[in-house]
């Protein structure tokens, strides 16, 4: 198992100094940012736009991890590539995108590295013939939309299955896992086979991000054994 990768969601930071808060978790050891958008129709809440994503862009040289919970997605591919997104992820589900394979070849093809993500209710095989095509899958640990849920433990047994598979088909995307991480979910989510975390809550929800960062990164499995 190979070691954790630990990207703060800047939704739970204070938008008011965004910047500073950038630059404080990409000090503090974060390996990549998370970028959520949300517009509104693909989840209830707006949260930001390509013009946020490039402010974000200065303040940090680590990998943007953008994450679109839009409708529609082909049609902001560009901007947000243009605003400086390292990795676009794009929701499975239909009412995101119809045309999830040609999405995923755009990213690909914007020369930035695509991600598909599933929500909680969202089978596995409805990704299974795009598995080929991406760098990231991102399994949510919660129903999209919010910061601040409890992370699903029946998500584990899913983030299981698709690492096996895609073992089994000689793949290495990373498994990322987005909802509700802490210090509690880490151990498991990693030991299934995830290597990538999101935290909003659990880092920029306290005082010092570094301690936070640091925290979540030693409760991967390499720390010891499972208790
Ligand atoms: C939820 C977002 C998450 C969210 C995570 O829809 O995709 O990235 O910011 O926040 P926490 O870590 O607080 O659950
Ligand atoms: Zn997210």
């Amino acid at each position: 198992m190979t070691g954790l990768l630990i990207a703060p969601s800047v939704l739970a930071a204070d938008f008011g100094h965004l910047a500073d808060e950038v630059a404080a978790v990409d000090r503090a050891g974060a390996d990549w940012i998370h970028v959520d958008i949300m517009d509104g129709r693909f989840v209830p809440e707006i949260s930001f736009g390509p013009p946020i994503v490039r402010a974000i862009r200065k303040a940090t040289a680590k990998p943007l991890n953008v994450h679109l919970m839009v409708v529609e997605p082909e049609r902001s591919l560009a901007s947000y590539a243009e605003a400086g997104a390292d990795h676009l992820l794009v929701q499975a589900e239909p009412g995101s995108t119809i045309h999830l394979h040609r999405v995923l070849s755009q990213i690909r093809e914007l020369g930035k590295r695509p991600g598909v993500v599933i929500d909680p209710a969202t089978p596995i095989v409805w990704i299974e013939h795009v598995l080929h095509l991406v760098d990231i899958i991102l399994v949510m640990t919660v129903n999209p939309g919010f910061g601040g849920q409890h992370f699903l433990p029946e998500m584990l047994p899913k983030i299981a299955t698709l690492r096996m598979i895609c073992n089994d088909r000689g793949l290495r995307p990373h498994i990322e896992v987005d909802g509700g991480q802490s210090m509690d979910t880490v151990r498991s989510v990693h030991a299934a086979g995830a290597d990538v975390i999101v935290a909003g809550t659990a880092i920029f929800g306290g005082d010092d991000y570094a301690q936070a960062i640091a925290a979540i990164r030693s409760c991967g499995i390499e720390a010891g054994p499972a208790s």
